[in-house]
């Protein structure tokens, strides 16, 4: 049951709430938390509010679970937007932040396989990521990371990371799978706008094809979601 939050500074305060906490017991019992940040402008004001909270950065590793094919000092870089929203203004430990190795003089599929190898690297010896959280997004098309409706990388069931042809926007995608997700110990989506409210019908119906919305992929154990986001 969702219980969704009259208005978006709520949600964002609850969500701040929520990983400060999460963070901060992770960290009181096994020395570490990681966390796979996902691009948006919801997650965003999550992480600038996370800037002025007190965490144990230096305990804390950030991934990103989707990437755009930009340099990262690109305007469309979701590393850029989390950096400017948040790594920037913290003492965080670089060797702490793993960006996806975006360079545009290779194939994607090779970025992508490097960044891969970096999280098999992190979580090693476990069959799937096990990230202490994930944070999503979700689009009007109830696409999530970057797992496109009618795109290829729906599809994988072996491999964790991944480059994504996206046809509507005519441009390679870098995204977490749907088993790397689902195998996070917190899954939480954060979604507001009255623009999401065919998509999150969609995705809370029983019977809707994941092909066409893509969220359904995903096992959530939080919803952020706004009450403009839900059908009345
Ligand atoms: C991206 C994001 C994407 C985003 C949704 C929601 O790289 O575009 O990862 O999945 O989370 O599009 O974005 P908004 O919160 O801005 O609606």
């Amino acid at each position: 049951m969702i219980e969704p939050y009259e208005t978006l500074d709520q949600l964002h305060q609850a969500a701040a709430d929520a990983f400060s906490d999460l963070a901060v017991e992770r960290v009181r019992n096994q020395g570490v938390f990681s966390v796979s940040l996902s691009g948006g402008s919801t997650p965003r004001r999550l992480y600038e509010l996370l800037a002025k909270r007190n965490l144990p950065w230096s305990k804390i590793h950030w991934f990103w679970g989707d990437e755009r094919n930009v340099p990262h000092d690109h305007d469309d870089s979701n590393f850029r937007m989390v950096a400017r929203a948040l790594l920037d203004h913290v003492s965080c430990p670089q060797e702490n932040i793993h960006a996806v190795p975006v360079n545009l003089q290779q194939q994607p599929a090779e970025a992508a396989r490097l960044y891969e190898l970096e999280l098999q690297k992190f979580f090693a010896g476990q069959a799937l990521p096990v990230w202490d959280l994930v944070l999503l997004g979700m689009g009007d098309d109830a696409h999530t990371a970057s797992l496109f409706p009618n795109t290829s990388a729906l599809g994988e069931s072996e491999r964790w990371f991944v480059d994504n042809w996206v046809e509507k926007y005519n441009a390679y995608r870098y995204t977490l799978t749907a088993p790397a997700i689902n195998s996070a110990r917190e899954i939480w989506f954060l979604v507001s706008g009255q623009a999401k409210q065919a998509a999150m019908t969609h995705v809370l119906a029983d019977d809707d094809c994941p092909q066409q919305y893509p969220s359904r992929l995903i096992k959530p154990t939080r919803w952020f979601v706004t009450s403009d986001a839900m059908e009345s």
